[in-house]
Parts: structure tokens; sequence; C-alpha cells
């Protein structure tokens, strides 16, 4: 079969393979190819053990897979193939040489676009799909233009907006598409021939064109914005659990006023994932960068609310076990920086278990989805760990349970049963509130909520 368009991608990540697929699956007449350097992923790909969880996932990989949809190690390959080439590469925080700690590290993308080079034979259209600093667009147009093949290629940006656990449904319902290109005439063309692909299951009013520097500072802005609601929540929190107030009550209230709205507003261990964190930084370095040390405070901020928030958790845990928990059995419900997905980056998780495990406690990891990537995260720290799929067994013999991430299967736990099973008094700190204190506080834990006032039977 002869296809309409080359589509490439280069990057099978979190991102990559869920967008792809998705853009497959609509696009029936475009062949679809994503590539990476991790041979492994690229073979889980083309198996129906996916290298990441999503739910909803494998359904779209199967439906396009094989026949529009393919998975390859073969990038040079790919990319001589291509006509448009979206770059969703990794770009974490910088951990060496100047910027470390805050600055990306664009050391992926630029081989990309060296690559790019390398290999093309023609004129394409390159997308940037990673987070990217603003104005990077501009040195991936320095790179691939400095060919001498007279191959002229178009840089867009077209961030990608979805969220871990969710990312099917975020992809094919997406609230905005953003296409930023160059205000020229080749420029509108390359934009407009990425929006002809969305167009496919996208409704046209939600595909939002603007400037290269404006569709890449977007996605640093919305993830910031983001992560500030969940900090300005945490927050509340703290002073919460000081005046009675409950932070449940206070989201609720202050959430139905529509000019603030009910999202992003659960109070919880802190943010984790791959990005806020991360995006967050960048914000700041370039902020600093620009001589805007007042903006880059500001935005600072916010990550620094979060290191509080995972720090009170721990120290609530410490307090409330009597000052101690030297070789209590203490099990993290959770491990996965949010439900519906095995991604640990970043996770409260690591922060919590390293912290208890300093204080030489005897921690018990659960999880449905996450334990791989848990023992990987814990394996250089010393003390004693167990990983238990199950939270009854995890929970025999404990005295405390720490709610890390919201499963809706922790919601309908039998508590009476794993009470029963547990050393008295038994305890349970809730870093999501998702259970039902006040029966767990019937059955006879002491329950110790975020932002709410704890229950306990001490007198
Ligand atoms: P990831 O680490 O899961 O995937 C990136 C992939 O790129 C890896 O498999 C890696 O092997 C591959 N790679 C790196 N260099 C390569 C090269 N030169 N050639 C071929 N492959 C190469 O990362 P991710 O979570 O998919 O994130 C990718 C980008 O998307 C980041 O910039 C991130 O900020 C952004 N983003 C992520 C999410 C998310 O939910 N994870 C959402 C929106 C945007
Ligand atoms: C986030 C954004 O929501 C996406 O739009 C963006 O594309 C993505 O980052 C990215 O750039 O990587 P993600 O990190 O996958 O998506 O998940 P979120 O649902 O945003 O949750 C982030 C963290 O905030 C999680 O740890 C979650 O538990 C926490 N959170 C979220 C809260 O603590 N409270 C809330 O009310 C909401």
């Amino acid at each position: 079969m002869t296809f309409k368009k080359n589509i490439l991608c280069i990057g099978a990540g979190y991102v990559g393979g869920p967008t792809m697929a998705v853009i497959a699956a609509k696009c029936p007449d475009c062949k679809v190819t994503v590539v990476d350097v991790n041979a492994e992923r690229i073979q889980g790909w083309n198996t129906d053990r996916l290298p990441i969880f999503e739910p909803g996932l494998l359904e779209v990989v199967q439906e396009a897979r094989g026949r529009n949809l393919f998975f390859s190690t073969d990038i040079a390959a790919g990319i001589r193939a291509a006509d448009i080439i979206f770059v969703s590469v990794n770009t974490p925080t910088k951990t060496f040489g100047h910027g470390a700690g805050m600055a990306s590290d664009l050391q992926y993308w630029e081989k990309t676009a060296h690559e790019i080079v390398a290999h093309a034979g023609n004129s394409k259209i390159i997308v940037e799909k990673s987070t990217l600093p603003v104005r990077t667009a501009e040195a991936m147009e320095q790179i691939l233009q400095e060919n001498a093949k007279g191959i002229h290629f178009e840089v867009v940006s077209n961030p990608e907006f979805l969220s871990e656990g969710s990312a099917v449904r975020d992809l094919l319902e997406p609230d905005r598409v953003l296409i930023g290109s160059r205000q020229t005439e080749s420029g509108a063309r390359a934009a407009q021939a990425i929006a002809d692909i969305y167009t496919r299951w996208v409704d046209a009013g939600k595909i939002i064109t603007t400037n290269l520097w404006s569709a890449e500072l977007s996605k640093l802005v919305a993830n910031a914005f983001l992560a500030q609601r969940v900090s300005s929540i945490n927050s509340m929190s703290a002073l919460c659990e000081k005046t009675g107030a409950d932070v449940g009550e206070i989201s609720y209230a202050v959430g139905s006023d529509r000019r603030i709205g009910p999202r992003f507003l659960n109070a919880s261990i802190g943010f984790g994932g791959s990005c806020f964190k991360k995006d967050i930084l960048n914000l700041v370095y370039i902020s600093r960068s620009y001589g805007l040390d007042q903006v880059a405070d500001y935005w600072q901020a916010v990550i620094r609310m979060n290191e509080y928030q995972q720090e009170r958790f721990v120290q609530t845990i410490i307090r409330e076990m009597f000052q101690t928990v030297v070789g209590k059995r203490i099990v993290l419900l959770g491990f996965a920086f949010k439900a519906n997905t095995g991604d640990t980056r970043e996770s409260p998780g690591i922060y919590v278990a390293s912290k208890l495990l300093e204080e030489q406690a005897v921690l018990v990891v659960s999880d449905p989805q996450a334990l791989e990537n848990a023992r990987r995260d814990l394996a250089g720290l010393a003390g004693s760990v167990e990983f238990e799929p199950d939270p009854y067994r995890a929970a025999a013999g404990a005295q405390g349970l720490a709610v890390i991430t919201e499963w809706e299967e922790y919601k309908s736990l039998d508590f009476g049963k794993i009470f029963a099973s547990m050393h008295k008094p038994a305890f349970v700190f809730d870093g999501r509130n998702i259970l039902d204190h006040r029966k767990l506080f019937q059955i006879g834990f002491n329950v110790f909520p975020l932002g709410k006032p704890k229950l306990t039977h001490f007198k």
C-alpha cells in the first residue's frame, strides 16, 4: 500500500508511543514509524506487553500496529523516508556542569537534530514534541540549516499536554492542540500540515496556532500553573491542620467559583512525575538567565512548597508513631507518582521511602503497577524493604499504612480484615485523602488525613 504521508517519531517513550499510536489509528492513510535507540523498548512496543502501562493503550496499538504503525530501531531509514518528523526524546534536568539541577539537558534532543541532518535526503517538517526551553527551535533551525545538501527544514513546535494514566483519552479528546510556527509562508504551510493530521479527529476550533516562542513557552507555563495549584492547596493543608479547617471543604468551596474551577485542587503528599519539577526548574533557570530574579523566585517557591509537603508527611508519621519508627513495619500503599500508571519518576514515594529507611523503619512497598520501577528506585538504599503487590499480605503484622498513590482499588479494601492482621496501635496516614477516615477510625485505626483533623483513640 502507498501511504499519503510518512510520519516519523524519534523517541518511543510515554509521549512518543501513545501519541503516534493515536495518530496512526486516526490516520490510516499515513505510515507512522516510531524509532528509538532503546532496542528493548522498541521490542516491547512490538509485543502485547507494552513498555508502559496506560489504560486503553494496547487496544489502540493493536488497531494500527503492522497496518500503518511500526516500531523500529532503524533511525536512519526512518529519517530518510519521513515527510514529517516528530522529536519526542527526553529532556531531563541537567545533572552536570553549568545549570546543573536547573536547566534542561538538551543532549538527546541535539543528537536527533544532527541525525536528521546526516540522513535526510529531502525537505522535511520537524516537529518539536518534547518540552523544551523557549527559543530552542532557533537552535534546532541553526543545526538543521547548516547542511550542505540544500535541504530546507521547517521547524514547528507542537507541545504535548497529555497526562499519564489518561494519555489515550487526553489524546483522543484534547482540550486544545497547540502549533507554533515561523510567521512566514513556509511556516504557515508547515503548521497547516500538522493541523491536517489532528483535524482527522479534533475539532478545528480546538487547534491553536501561535508563533514558535509562544508555543514553546505555553507548554512550560501550563505545567507551572497546574503545579502551582497543587502547591497552593498543599500549603493550605498545613494551615488547615493547625486551625481545624478541612482542606477538602476548602477545595470544594473555593473551586466552586467558576473563575477558579474545581480541578487540580486535591491536597496530596506533593506532585511527582517527570515533568512538573523539571519544567518549573527550567522556567526558573530561563527567567534568571534573563535577569528576572523576581519571576524566578516566584516559581521556585512552587517547588519549595512541594518539598515541604513531602517533608511534612514524613514528619507526621514519625511524630505520631511516638517519635520513632525504628524496626516498625510500615506499608506504602502505592508507589507510582499518580494512579493508573506504573511510572515512578519523581514520585513522592521515593522521598518518603528513603526518609523512613533512614529512620530504620521496615518498609513494605505495595503497588498494582509500579513495583518493578520501585525496586529500581530503592535499589541503592540501605535498610529493609519488601515489595508485595497484595495489600493484605503487605499489611499483615504492620503498624502503619501510608497512602502514597490514589489507586481506586485502595478505597474498597477490607480495612476490618487489614486492621485485624496489624500490630496495635495501628496507624493510617492518608497522603491522598482517598479513604473513609471516619470508618477507619471506627474500625480502630488512628487516622491522619492531610489537612483535616486527625482521628485518634489516644486519651
Ligand atoms: P521518555 O524518557 O519516556 O522517552 C524518551 C525516549 O527517547 C526514550 O525511550 C529514549 O531512549 C529516546 N531517545 C533519546 N535520545 C534518542 C535519540 N537520539 N534517538 C532516538 N531515541 C532517543 O520521555 P517521555 O516521558 O516520553 O517525554 C518525552 C518528552 O515529552 C519530554 O520532553 C517531556 O518533558 C515531554 N512530555 C512528557 C509527558 C509525559 O507525560 N511523560 C507529557 C508531555 C510532554
Ligand atoms: C502533567 C500535566 O497534567 C500534563 O498536561 C502534561 O502534559 C504533563 O504533566 C507533562 O508535561 O509531562 P502528569 O505529570 O502525567 O501530567 O500528571 P498530572 O495529572 O498532572 O499529575 C501530576 C502530579 O500532581 C501527580 O503526582 C498528581 O498526583 C499530583 N496532583 C495532581 C495532586 O497532587 N493534586 C491534584 O489535584 C492534581
